[in-house]
């Protein structure tokens, strides 16, 4: 059990002993990651300040440097010219204010003057563990140092709301600088605050974001407001919301409503439905950022808080999803892996494979980390599915039920346990019958792409280090379909 003293213990309290041996424990681990943004010890959690600045993408993440639990959280820096590789820049924001001290939370970022605007928020507790939250900001010039403003730029939380109010996200709007920020009203339900500002300094108070949704869970965590294809798009992580079916499965969700553009003036954002962004077990916090290309481009937190997890004994826990570039059609949001990954590919391996009434691997393919391409040509049986990282004993499981149109994630079998209290199966049906499904399986997680990203399902998996067996399967009647791999 970690203390409180513990857990708000500094990195920079830590003797040079301390920290080489804690590095040490986290690089004897079987499951670090090879191609995604990991801490390189502690925990991490939500991606912070997405953006592309000075030629390079840049990534924040929230960290907790001295093990693998939630506690003071410090901004940790990567950097990327292609999205695929990418350099450690080390600590970014610290909590050494008395208005941080208690973490420099979730935020996010905006390039203003050849600089970078990093807006967060400072969380403050007192004696008496009472949470004093407040929105603050740092800037970091072109040689990536950062320099925190003296005061934050929005003290406290409006009346009307409680202390949980944290993660702005910033944008330019045409008539100045908007933020959006998730909140807690003090009836204990979920919101989006708005706030503008001629000038990063001074902030005004808006009023609520108007959505159809007053009752929808106790806190919305991690907003994320943008415009794409002449629709508004609000991204968030409501926190309460009950399992329906096959929908709101984790402990906590992540979705979105898309809708009209917002407008500022009124506030008001009609909308559809709220649908959840990704199917799987491990998907939280994410946060988007527009390149020079003009691609909204979203990486999400590939885990959960309140969940223990098998990497913990090794002192780290998490890692961010891969990027992936959205789209909106039909009135979903699209994902699709940006196609820089590609770069990653080595020996690739095609084949055609009719499965009928069996389960069997095919010749030459097998891998513990890898990209798979799988293309439907003609189905005819109640089900069929993918079996991968594979051993005797162990197997992740993606079954397509044909009648229902319906995919089913199974990682009861995986390897190490993780999250079962929250069941471990996870599952949904589609619009449209099954065509693709792309797989992206490193050491310890895959991400799947359904249909060219109509539905993802992405998640942690902690196999058997010798778990390398891909087979296919095909109940009640056959399927044809071509199979393209690259190991990575
Ligand atoms: C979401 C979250 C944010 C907060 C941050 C703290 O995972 O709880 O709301 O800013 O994590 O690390």
């Amino acid at each position: 059990m970690w203390t409180r003293e513990q857990r708000y213990r500094r990195l920079e309290e830590a003797t040079p002993e301390e920290i080489a041996s804690l590095l040490e424990i986290v690089h004897a681990c079987p499951f670090r990651q090879t191609f995604h943004i990991q801490p390189p010890m502690g925990l991490m959690n939500d991606p912070n300040g997405l953006a592309y600045f000075d030629g390079y993408y840049h990534v924040f993440y929230q960290w907790f440097p001295l093990g693998p639990v939630h506690g003071v959280k410090y901004w940790y820096h990567m950097k990327s010219t292609d999205l695929v590789t990418w350099s450690d820049e080390g600590p970014a924001i610290r909590p050494d204010q008395d208005f941080d001290s208690h973490g420099a939370y979730s935020g996010s970022a905006l390039e203003r003057d050849g600089e970078l605007y990093l807006m967060y928020t400072g969380n403050k507790r007192d004696e008496n563990w009472l949470r004093y939250p407040s929105q603050c900001i740092a800037v970091m010039n072109q040689s990536g140092e950062i320099s925190k403003w003296q005061d934050p730029v929005i003290s406290k939380p409006p009346n009307g709301y409680t202390e949980h109010f944290r993660d702005p996200k910033v944008w330019k709007g045409d008539a100045g600088f908007c933020a959006i920020i998730g909140a807690q009203r003090e009836n204990l339900t979920g919101t989006v605050l708005l706030y503008s500002s001629p000038d990063m300094e001074t902030w005004k108070f808006d009023g609520e974001l108007e959505t159809s949704l007053p009752n929808f869970g106790y806190m919305w965590e991690c907003p994320d407001y943008f415009e794409l294809d002449n629709s508004g798009v609000l991204i968030f992580s409501p926190q309460g919301i009950e399992t329906k079916d096959d929908e709101f499965q984790n402990i906590y969700q992540s979705g979105y409503l898309i809708g009209n553009k917002v407008n500022l003036a009124s506030r008001e954002f009609h909308h559809g439905e709220f649908k959840e962004l990704d199917r799987g077990f491990d998907f939280y916090a994410p946060q988007t950022m527009v390149d020079p290309h003009g691609r909204k481009i979203l990486i999400g937190w590939m885990g959960l808080p309140e969940i223990d997890y098998p990497t913990d004994k090794n002192g780290w826990a998490h890692c961010l999803t891969i990027p992936r570039e959205l789209s909106i059609q039909n009135g979903k949001l699209i994902q699709t892996p940006v196609e820089e990954l590609q770069a990653l590919r080595k020996q690739k391996i095609k084949v055609q494979a009719h499965i009928e009434n069996e389960i069997k691997s095919i010749e030459g393919l097998a891998g513990t980390t890898f990209e798979m391409k799988i293309k439907v040509a003609r189905l005819d049986a109640a089900e069929f599915g993918i079996e991968f990282r594979a051993n005797d004993r162990k197997k992740t499981v993606l079954t397509y039920e044909a009648k229902r149109k319906r995919l089913l994630l199974d990682r009861s079998l995986s390897g190490e346990d993780v999250g079962i209290e929250y069941g471990t199966g996870r599952a949904c049906s589609l619009d449209s019958e099954i065509v693709t499904v792309h797989l992206f399986v490193d050491v310890s997680s895959v991400e799947i792409f359904i249909n060219d990203g109509e539905e993802v399902f992405t998640s942690r998996i902690f196999p058997e280090e010798d778990g390398q067996d891909i087979r296919f399967f095909a109940n009640h009647g056959s399927v044809d379909m071509t199979v393209e791999k690259w190991a990575i």
